[in-house]
Protein backbone atom coordinates (compact mmCIF):
# COMPACT_ATOMS: atom_id res chain seq x y z
CA UNK A 1 0.00 0.00 0.00
CA UNK A 2 1.39 3.26 -1.23
CA UNK A 3 1.38 6.62 1.25
CA UNK A 4 -1.78 7.87 -0.35
CA UNK A 5 -3.73 4.74 -0.14
CA UNK A 6 -2.95 4.47 3.82
CA UNK A 7 -4.19 7.80 4.08
CA UNK A 8 -7.15 7.55 2.44
CA UNK A 9 -7.61 4.09 4.60
CA UNK A 10 -6.63 6.08 8.25
CA UNK A 11 -9.15 8.96 7.04
CA UNK A 12 -11.90 6.61 6.71
CA UNK A 13 -10.72 4.92 9.32
CA UNK A 14 -11.09 8.24 11.29
CA UNK A 15 -14.45 9.16 9.91
CA UNK A 16 -16.51 6.29 10.70
CA UNK A 17 -14.81 6.42 14.65
CA UNK A 18 -16.52 10.06 14.57
CA UNK A 19 -20.08 9.63 16.24
CA UNK A 20 -21.14 13.27 15.90
CA UNK A 21 -20.82 16.00 13.88
CA UNK A 22 -18.04 17.42 16.30
CA UNK A 23 -16.19 14.49 16.18
CA UNK A 24 -16.11 14.78 12.61
CA UNK A 25 -15.53 18.24 11.59
CA UNK A 26 -11.89 17.44 14.27
CA UNK A 27 -11.39 14.46 12.08
CA UNK A 28 -11.42 16.12 8.68
CA UNK A 29 -9.14 19.07 10.15
CA UNK A 30 -6.22 16.16 10.39
CA UNK A 31 -6.71 16.05 6.79
CA UNK A 32 -7.88 18.87 5.04
CA UNK A 33 -7.37 21.87 7.37
CA UNK A 34 -4.18 23.80 7.15
CA UNK A 35 -1.69 21.29 8.95
CA UNK A 36 -3.61 18.34 7.94
CA UNK A 37 -1.55 15.45 6.09
CA UNK A 38 -2.99 16.19 2.59
CA UNK A 39 -2.46 20.08 2.75
CA UNK A 40 1.17 19.18 4.13
CA UNK A 41 1.77 17.03 1.13
CA UNK A 42 0.32 19.41 -1.12
CA UNK A 43 3.05 22.14 0.41
CA UNK A 44 5.57 19.34 -0.24
CA UNK A 45 4.74 19.08 -4.18
CA UNK A 46 6.59 22.74 -4.22
CA UNK A 47 10.29 20.36 -3.97
CA UNK A 48 9.98 17.96 -6.43
CA UNK A 49 10.79 18.64 -10.35
CA UNK A 50 8.49 19.65 -12.75
CA UNK A 51 7.29 16.19 -14.05
CA UNK A 52 7.54 14.17 -11.29
CA UNK A 53 5.25 17.24 -9.26
CA UNK A 54 2.83 16.93 -12.00
CA UNK A 55 2.11 13.16 -11.60
CA UNK A 56 2.12 13.17 -7.81
CA UNK A 57 0.29 16.11 -7.51
CA UNK A 58 -2.62 14.91 -9.91
CA UNK A 59 -2.11 11.06 -7.53
CA UNK A 60 -2.92 13.85 -4.23
CA UNK A 61 -5.51 15.27 -5.63
CA UNK A 62 -7.29 12.22 -6.33
CA UNK A 63 -6.51 11.08 -2.85
CA UNK A 64 -8.03 14.30 -1.31
CA UNK A 65 -11.15 13.95 -3.52
CA UNK A 66 -11.73 10.35 -2.56
CA UNK A 67 -10.99 11.54 1.46
CA UNK A 68 -13.59 14.78 0.67
CA UNK A 69 -16.16 11.90 -0.63
CA UNK A 70 -15.24 9.73 2.20
CA UNK A 71 -16.19 12.79 4.43
CA UNK A 72 -19.48 13.73 2.53
CA UNK A 73 -20.46 10.18 2.93
CA UNK A 74 -19.67 9.88 6.55
CA UNK A 75 -21.72 13.25 7.28
CA UNK A 76 -24.54 12.04 5.59
CA UNK A 77 -24.75 9.03 7.33
CA UNK A 78 -24.64 10.80 11.06
CA UNK A 79 -27.75 12.86 10.07
CA UNK A 80 -29.37 10.08 8.97
CA UNK A 81 -28.93 8.08 11.73
CA UNK A 82 -29.85 11.63 13.93
CA UNK A 83 -32.74 12.01 12.02
CA UNK A 84 -33.90 8.09 12.36
CA UNK A 85 -32.99 8.51 16.24
CA UNK A 86 -35.42 11.60 16.81
CA UNK A 87 -38.46 9.30 14.52
CA UNK A 88 -38.32 7.02 17.05
CA UNK A 89 -38.69 9.12 19.97
CA UNK A 90 -41.22 10.95 18.64
CA UNK A 91 -42.88 7.75 16.93
CA UNK A 92 -46.24 7.61 17.58
CA UNK A 93 -47.91 3.40 18.36
CA UNK A 94 -51.23 4.04 16.32
CA UNK A 95 -51.87 0.71 17.76
CA UNK A 96 -52.50 2.04 21.37
CA UNK A 97 -55.77 2.54 22.85
CA UNK A 98 -57.01 6.14 22.79
CA UNK A 99 -56.73 8.35 25.45
CA UNK A 100 -60.97 8.34 26.95
CA UNK A 101 -62.51 11.04 28.37
CA UNK A 102 -64.61 9.72 31.31
CA UNK A 103 -68.10 10.60 31.52
CA UNK A 104 -68.32 12.96 34.84
CA UNK A 105 -71.87 13.00 36.60
CA UNK A 106 -73.22 15.55 39.28
CA UNK A 107 -72.29 15.55 42.85
CA UNK A 108 -74.73 13.64 45.04
CA UNK A 109 -75.51 16.48 46.76
CA UNK A 110 -76.24 18.47 44.05
CA UNK A 111 -78.36 15.85 42.71
CA UNK A 112 -80.52 16.27 46.14
CA UNK A 113 -80.11 20.05 45.80
CA UNK A 114 -81.63 19.89 42.57
CA UNK A 115 -84.56 17.55 43.82
CA UNK A 116 -85.22 19.60 46.78
CA UNK A 117 -85.62 22.82 44.29
CA UNK A 118 -87.82 20.73 41.87
CA UNK A 119 -90.09 19.97 44.61
CA UNK A 120 -90.43 23.30 46.03
CA UNK A 121 -90.89 24.70 42.55
CA UNK A 122 -93.25 22.85 41.79
CA UNK A 123 -95.46 24.23 45.43
CA UNK A 124 -95.33 27.45 44.13
CA UNK A 125 -91.63 28.47 45.82
CA UNK A 126 -89.27 30.10 44.39
CA UNK A 127 -85.22 29.67 44.94
CA UNK A 128 -83.16 32.51 46.67
CA UNK A 129 -79.56 32.85 46.25
CA UNK A 130 -76.95 34.95 47.69
CA UNK A 131 -73.88 36.32 49.44
CA UNK A 132 -71.69 33.18 51.46
CA UNK A 133 -70.05 35.86 53.27
CA UNK A 134 -72.32 38.02 55.64
CA UNK A 135 -72.33 41.00 57.73
CA UNK A 136 -72.90 40.39 61.48
CA UNK A 137 -76.89 41.75 60.93
CA UNK A 138 -78.09 39.67 58.00
CA UNK A 139 -76.32 36.51 60.39
CA UNK A 140 -77.46 37.04 63.69
CA UNK A 141 -79.06 40.67 64.49
CA UNK A 142 -81.89 40.92 61.84
CA UNK A 143 -82.57 37.31 63.03
CA UNK A 144 -83.09 37.79 66.15
CA UNK A 145 -79.62 36.71 67.61
CA UNK A 146 -78.24 39.84 69.30
CA UNK A 147 -74.51 40.35 70.26
CA UNK A 148 -73.73 38.55 72.99
CA UNK A 149 -76.80 36.28 73.07
CA UNK A 150 -75.70 32.52 74.01
CA UNK A 151 -77.93 31.19 70.85
CA UNK A 152 -75.23 32.90 68.85
CA UNK A 153 -73.06 29.83 69.75
CA UNK A 154 -75.22 27.42 68.46
CA UNK A 155 -74.28 29.03 65.07
CA UNK A 156 -70.35 29.42 65.51
CA UNK A 157 -69.20 30.35 62.47
CA UNK A 158 -65.77 31.37 60.90
CA UNK A 159 -64.82 34.98 60.47
CA UNK A 160 -63.18 36.94 57.68
CA UNK A 161 -60.37 39.13 58.41
CA UNK A 162 -62.49 42.99 57.15
CA UNK A 163 -65.08 44.81 58.86
CA UNK A 164 -68.55 45.86 57.70
CA UNK A 165 -70.05 49.40 58.06
CA UNK A 166 -70.95 48.82 61.45
CA UNK A 167 -67.31 47.92 62.11
CA UNK A 168 -68.04 44.03 63.17
CA UNK A 169 -66.69 41.35 61.34
CA UNK A 170 -67.87 39.89 58.16
CA UNK A 171 -69.11 35.95 58.66
CA UNK A 172 -69.41 32.58 56.47
CA UNK A 173 -72.74 32.57 56.93
CA UNK A 174 -73.38 29.56 59.86
CA UNK A 175 -77.01 29.17 57.54
CA UNK A 176 -79.01 30.19 54.78
CA UNK A 177 -81.06 32.05 57.16
CA UNK A 178 -79.89 35.51 55.93
CA UNK A 179 -81.32 34.90 52.59
CA UNK A 180 -84.85 34.89 54.55
CA UNK A 181 -83.88 38.33 55.63
CA UNK A 182 -82.51 39.44 52.33
CA UNK A 183 -85.58 38.33 50.16
CA UNK A 184 -87.96 39.42 52.27
CA UNK A 185 -86.72 42.91 52.75
CA UNK A 186 -86.51 42.76 48.87
CA UNK A 187 -89.77 41.64 48.46
CA UNK A 188 -91.24 44.42 50.79
CA UNK A 189 -89.74 47.11 48.90
CA UNK A 190 -91.05 45.71 45.98
CA UNK A 191 -94.51 45.25 46.74
CA UNK A 192 -94.69 48.44 49.13
CA UNK A 193 -98.50 50.14 49.22
CA UNK A 194 -99.54 47.19 47.06
CA UNK A 195 -102.59 45.31 49.40
CA UNK A 196 -102.82 43.01 49.82
CA UNK A 197 -98.89 42.12 49.35
CA UNK A 198 -97.92 39.07 47.49
CA UNK A 199 -97.07 35.92 49.80
CA UNK A 200 -93.43 35.06 50.21
CA UNK A 201 -92.75 31.97 49.52
CA UNK A 202 -89.25 31.15 48.75
CA UNK A 203 -86.57 28.43 49.70
CA UNK A 204 -82.50 29.29 50.26
CA UNK A 205 -80.11 26.74 49.18
CA UNK A 206 -76.78 26.75 49.68
CA UNK A 207 -72.94 26.35 51.28
CA UNK A 208 -72.97 27.10 54.62
CA UNK A 209 -70.48 27.18 57.58
CA UNK A 210 -69.76 26.07 61.35
CA UNK A 211 -67.08 25.13 63.52
CA UNK A 212 -67.71 21.55 64.07
CA UNK A 213 -65.93 18.35 62.34
CA UNK A 214 -67.05 14.68 62.75
CA UNK A 215 -68.62 11.82 61.01
CA UNK A 216 -71.40 14.03 61.28
CA UNK A 217 -70.65 17.40 60.59
CA UNK A 218 -68.45 19.11 58.30
CA UNK A 219 -67.18 22.69 59.00
CA UNK A 220 -68.62 23.32 55.06
CA UNK A 221 -72.01 21.65 54.52
CA UNK A 222 -75.00 22.74 53.00
CA UNK A 223 -78.78 24.25 53.97
CA UNK A 224 -82.10 24.60 52.50
CA UNK A 225 -83.98 27.73 54.30
CA UNK A 226 -87.56 28.19 53.60
CA UNK A 227 -89.75 30.74 54.05
CA UNK A 228 -93.68 31.30 53.62
CA UNK A 229 -95.34 34.38 54.67
CA UNK A 230 -98.90 35.81 54.12
CA UNK A 231 -101.28 36.62 55.99
CA UNK A 232 -102.89 33.52 56.82
CA UNK A 233 -100.22 30.87 57.00
CA UNK A 234 -100.29 28.39 60.10
CA UNK A 235 -98.12 25.44 61.25
CA UNK A 236 -100.82 23.32 59.50
CA UNK A 237 -99.41 24.64 55.92
CA UNK A 238 -95.82 23.81 57.61
CA UNK A 239 -96.54 20.72 58.01
CA UNK A 240 -98.48 19.86 54.86
CA UNK A 241 -95.77 21.26 53.33
CA UNK A 242 -92.91 19.24 55.23
CA UNK A 243 -95.19 15.88 54.41
CA UNK A 244 -95.30 16.50 50.77
CA UNK A 245 -92.09 17.19 50.40
CA UNK A 246 -90.30 14.60 52.18
CA UNK A 247 -93.01 11.81 50.51
CA UNK A 248 -91.95 12.91 47.04
CA UNK A 249 -88.22 13.89 48.23
CA UNK A 250 -87.92 10.00 49.72
CA UNK A 251 -90.82 8.58 46.68
CA UNK A 252 -92.69 6.42 49.80
CA UNK A 253 -95.88 7.65 51.12
CA UNK A 254 -94.94 5.12 54.32
CA UNK A 255 -93.49 8.13 56.37
CA UNK A 256 -94.20 9.61 59.39
CA UNK A 257 -93.66 13.22 60.60
CA UNK A 258 -93.26 14.60 64.21
CA UNK A 259 -92.87 18.00 65.62
CA UNK A 260 -90.52 17.74 68.75
CA UNK A 261 -90.55 21.19 70.52
CA UNK A 262 -86.99 22.99 70.01
CA UNK A 263 -85.79 26.23 70.47
CA UNK A 264 -84.39 28.81 67.53
CA UNK A 265 -84.07 32.99 68.45
CA UNK A 266 -85.92 33.47 65.14
CA UNK A 267 -88.71 31.76 65.17
CA UNK A 268 -91.67 31.40 68.06
CA UNK A 269 -92.85 28.62 68.49
CA UNK A 270 -90.06 26.62 67.36
CA UNK A 271 -90.10 23.25 66.58
CA UNK A 272 -87.56 20.25 65.62
CA UNK A 273 -88.94 18.30 62.63
CA UNK A 274 -88.36 14.31 62.82
CA UNK A 275 -89.33 11.73 59.99
CA UNK A 276 -89.81 7.50 60.19
CA UNK A 277 -90.14 5.01 57.77
CA UNK A 278 -92.62 2.63 58.00
CA UNK A 279 -90.37 -0.03 56.11
CA UNK A 280 -86.76 -0.38 54.77
CA UNK A 281 -83.71 -0.36 56.55
CA UNK A 282 -83.97 2.49 58.96
CA UNK A 283 -87.69 1.18 60.04
CA UNK A 284 -89.16 3.23 62.76
CA UNK A 285 -86.56 5.12 63.76
CA UNK A 286 -86.94 8.86 64.33
CA UNK A 287 -84.79 10.63 62.23
CA UNK A 288 -84.41 14.38 63.30
CA UNK A 289 -84.24 16.02 59.23
CA UNK A 290 -84.94 20.03 59.82
CA UNK A 291 -85.22 23.28 61.95
CA UNK A 292 -88.62 25.38 61.91
CA UNK A 293 -90.95 27.44 63.41
CA UNK A 294 -93.49 30.49 62.94
CA UNK A 295 -91.08 33.44 62.29
CA UNK A 296 -90.42 35.52 65.82
CA UNK A 297 -92.05 38.97 65.35
CA UNK A 298 -88.97 40.61 65.76
CA UNK A 299 -87.74 39.12 62.41
CA UNK A 300 -90.79 39.57 60.62
CA UNK A 301 -90.43 43.42 61.63
CA UNK A 302 -86.73 43.27 60.40
CA UNK A 303 -88.01 42.20 56.81
CA UNK A 304 -90.06 45.55 56.67
CA UNK A 305 -93.06 44.10 57.70
CA UNK A 306 -95.87 44.29 60.14
CA UNK A 307 -96.06 41.21 62.67
CA UNK A 308 -99.65 42.11 63.34
CA UNK A 309 -100.69 41.57 59.60
CA UNK A 310 -97.66 38.95 58.20
CA UNK A 311 -97.17 35.98 59.28
CA UNK A 312 -95.70 32.37 58.73
CA UNK A 313 -93.26 30.14 59.22
CA UNK A 314 -89.20 29.15 58.21
CA UNK A 315 -87.38 25.94 58.34
CA UNK A 316 -83.89 25.15 57.36
CA UNK A 317 -82.86 21.29 56.74
CA UNK A 318 -79.75 20.28 55.70
CA UNK A 319 -79.22 18.72 52.21
CA UNK A 320 -76.18 16.90 53.06
CA UNK A 321 -77.91 14.63 55.81
CA UNK A 322 -80.90 14.36 53.16
CA UNK A 323 -78.33 12.36 50.86
CA UNK A 324 -77.27 10.74 53.45
CA UNK A 325 -80.63 8.90 54.44
CA UNK A 326 -81.75 8.60 50.82
CA UNK A 327 -78.10 6.68 49.86
CA UNK A 328 -77.50 5.00 52.71
CA UNK A 329 -74.68 7.01 53.25
CA UNK A 330 -72.84 7.08 56.86
CA UNK A 331 -69.88 9.12 56.54
CA UNK A 332 -70.86 13.23 55.40
CA UNK A 333 -66.96 13.34 54.55
CA UNK A 334 -67.45 11.36 52.32
CA UNK A 335 -69.01 13.64 50.09
CA UNK A 336 -65.89 16.02 50.70
CA UNK A 337 -62.78 13.99 49.92
CA UNK A 338 -63.35 13.90 46.66
CA UNK A 339 -62.37 10.27 46.03
CA UNK A 340 -63.97 9.49 42.56
CA UNK A 341 -64.08 5.52 43.82
CA UNK A 342 -67.28 7.07 46.01
CA UNK A 343 -68.41 9.69 43.38
CA UNK A 344 -68.54 7.70 40.53
CA UNK A 345 -71.22 5.18 42.10
CA UNK A 346 -73.70 8.42 41.91
CA UNK A 347 -73.41 8.66 38.20
N1 LIG B 1 -81.23 28.26 60.52
C1 LIG B 1 -81.50 27.24 61.51
C2 LIG B 1 -80.21 26.51 61.80
O1 LIG B 1 -79.33 26.58 61.02
C3 LIG B 1 -82.52 26.28 61.06
C4 LIG B 1 -83.88 26.91 61.08
C5 LIG B 1 -84.29 27.69 60.04
C6 LIG B 1 -84.70 26.75 62.16
C7 LIG B 1 -85.52 28.30 60.08
C8 LIG B 1 -85.91 27.34 62.20
C9 LIG B 1 -86.34 28.10 61.16
O2 LIG B 1 -80.09 25.89 62.82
Amino acid sequence: MNDLDQLLADAQADFQAATTPADLENAKARYLGKAGRLTELLKGLAALPHEAKKTRGAQINAAKQQVEAALQARRQALADAELEAQLQAESLDVTLPGRQRGTGGLHPVSRTMERIEAIFGSMGFEVADGPEIETDWYSFTALNNPENHPARSMQDTFYVDLKDAEGRWLNLRPHTSPMQVRHARAHAARYAGVDPMPEIRVIAPGRTYRVDSDATHSPMFHQCEGLWIGENVSFKDLKSVFLDFFRRFFETEALQLRFRPSFFPFTEPSAEVDIAFDSGPLKGRWLEVAGSGQVHPNVVRNFGLDPERHIGFAFGMGPDRLTMLRYGVNDLRLFFDGDLRFLSQFR
